[in-house]
């Protein structure tokens, strides 16, 4: 099920951290296209969006171990990899709106 979670008007290399219901979300704009991921590093559960985009790899650095997940997969793109991949969401715009997948197990 896609979920509107905001307008899309994130400028480019913003990161944007939302509330959605008990979710925690990072949106983020690279190269104009919008992605979006749980906010909580699973490492050790910091806000990616307190974070930076690392161009080169398109990934979202985090701020307290500088893991780092690639923008649309969640692929943790870190060596050595200790920690999980992110959970990334499928992104559609709809109307101005990002509409986000969220499937609960
Ligand atoms: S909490 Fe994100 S890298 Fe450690």
């Amino acid at each position: 099920m896609f979920i509107d979670v905001g307008p899309d008007d994130l400028m480019e290399g913003e990161l944007r951290g939302l509330e959605v219901g008990e979710r925690l979300i990072l949106l983020t704009r690279l190269n104009g296209q919008i992605a979006a991921m749980d906010d909580s590093c699973n490492h050790a559960g910091c806000l990616l969006s307190g974070g930076w985009i690392h161009e080169k790899k398109s990934a979202v650095v985090c701020p307290c171990h500088e893991y780092a997940f690639e923008l649309g997969t969640g692929r943790n793109v870190t060596f050595p990899k200790l920690c999980e991949d992110q959970r990334a969401f499928e992104v559609r715009i709809e109307n101005g709106r990002v509409m986000i997948r969220i499937e609960e197990p």
